[in-house]
């Protein structure tokens, strides 16, 4: 048994979240709920492959393009999700993003038009605009604490302009949404109706509520027509994202060829980190139970949050259908949402994401990282109710006076 109570302290590893929190917030030693990585260690078993990597102590060049990386994740595909996927397809990439960045190249033919689900992950924003791109958004509609497809908007966009990449995020980061295989099914006819390629990022796609299934986009390949990307990795799940080792499954020989040509060619990235990789073996190999274990903790941390904000005048709070991520929609707080994020930098010493990093449909959310021993969610909690209580007064106090 993993014990995720245990607080890890994560100060002094030059950590994003932790060390540099005030590089997105503006002050230091915030208690950070921010960036989606976890707080959590990697399995002890994958500490251990590690460990006695770092002992012998050699690291030079590494190949990935072998049966042990690729059989790994093959095989994850079949026991996790049931789709089959040629060991083939697979291709190493240091990021989920970096592939993102090559695909609009390869896929967009110049004109790099892009729709996506909004709200969305905010290195969409960036890696489409940086791609000389646009990116179009499909809001998703909040109906009952559950956010759904329009898919009216979205043929409607195809339509108008033409976009040459529909770029899913499946779970949906951030409104934790998995899709259903009838919306999945929905998107595939669009795509092929107006010859719009896929790019599915999947990197969620281990976190997830009892009973949610997550299908992954290429379950569905022989509906597809038009070209259709996979990309994933196990750092989000097993909290490796340090290691910068991310795949793509790129069933079309001469995208994978030219995707391949890119990363070692051009960009130089022959080589698989070594640590990165094994890590990724050993996960998906030996830790499925500490992955069941982790989406049990992760569950609890929901509950938690959920019977804390229950019936709270100001927050709107749903049990996501998978991510560690809650996306907590603040509702008739008397001040602007500026001030409530002051009130949380400044005297309650959080860090919380602000919900517009994600889009201006995210402009009265927060997302609350809920990867991490549940002492910290309770501390929290508590600071957000105290800012939303402080925020209320305050504003009563300035009316009056
Ligand atoms: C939807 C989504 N895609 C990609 C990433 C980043 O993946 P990578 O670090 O492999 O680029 C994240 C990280 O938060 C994410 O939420």
């Amino acid at each position: 048994m993993t014990d995720f109570d245990q607080v890890v302290n994560r100060y002094g590893t030059y950590s994003t979240q932790w060390d540099y929190v005030q590089d997105r917030f503006g002050e230091e030693a915030l208690l950070p709920f921010s960036i989606s990585d976890m707080d959590f260690a990697i399995p002890a078993g994958t500490k251990d492959v590690l460990a006695s990597a770092v002992a012998r102590g050699v690291f030079g060049y590494t190949r990935w393009n072998h049966p042990d990386f690729k059989g790994a994740i093959s095989r994850w595909f079949d026991h996790e999700f049931n789709c089959e996927v040629d060991e083939d397809w697979i291709v190493f990439s240091p990021s989920v993003i970096y592939s993102l960045s090559i695909l609009i190249q390869l896929l967009g033919k110049g004109r790099n038009k892009v729709v996506t689900f909004t709200p969305c992950y905010d290195a969409f924003f960036s890696t489409v605009r940086e791609n000389a791109g646009e990116l179009f958004s499909a809001s998703l509609k909040k109906n009952d604490g559950h956010f759904e497809i329009d898919f009216a908007d979205l043929e409607n966009l195809f339509k108008t302009e033409k976009p040459e990449i529909f770029l899913l995020c499946n779970p949906h980061n951030p409104t934790g949404r998995a899709f259903m295989l009838a919306e999945l099914t929905r998107l595939i006819e669009l795509c092929n109706q107006y010859q719009v390629a896929i790019i599915s990022d999947e990197i969620h796609m281990d976190i997830r509520r009892p009973g949610i299934f997550h299908h992954p986009i290429l379950a569905l390949y022989h509906e597809i027509e038009v070209p259709v990307v996979l990309l994933s990795s196990a750092s989000k799940t097993f909290n490796t994202p340090g290691l910068g080792c991310s795949y793509g499954l790129i069933p079309a020989e001469a995208l994978r060829e030219e995707f391949l040509t890119i990363l070692k060619a051009r960009d130089g990235l022959s080589s698989a980190p070594y640590l990165g990789m094994i890590a990724l073996q050993d996960c998906y190999n030996n830790e499925k139970s500490w992955l069941a274990e982790l989406n049990r903790y992760v569950d609890q941390n929901f509950q938690y949050v959920l019977a804390a904000l229950e019936n709270h005048p100001h927050i709107d709070c749903y049990l996501p259908e998978a991510t560690y991520l809650a996306w907590l929609e603040v509702k008739d707080l008397p001040v602007e949402m500026d001030q409530l994020q002051d009130i949380l930098v400044h005297e309650e010493k959080v860090a919380i994401m602000r919900g517009d990093t994600y889009g201006i449909e995210g402009r009265n959310y927060l997302r609350l990282n809920l990867g991490a021993p549940q002492s910290k969610i309770r501390t929290g909690v508590a600071a957000l109710l105290r800012a939303l209580e402080k925020s209320s007064v305050r504003s009563s106090q300035s009316i009056e006076t």
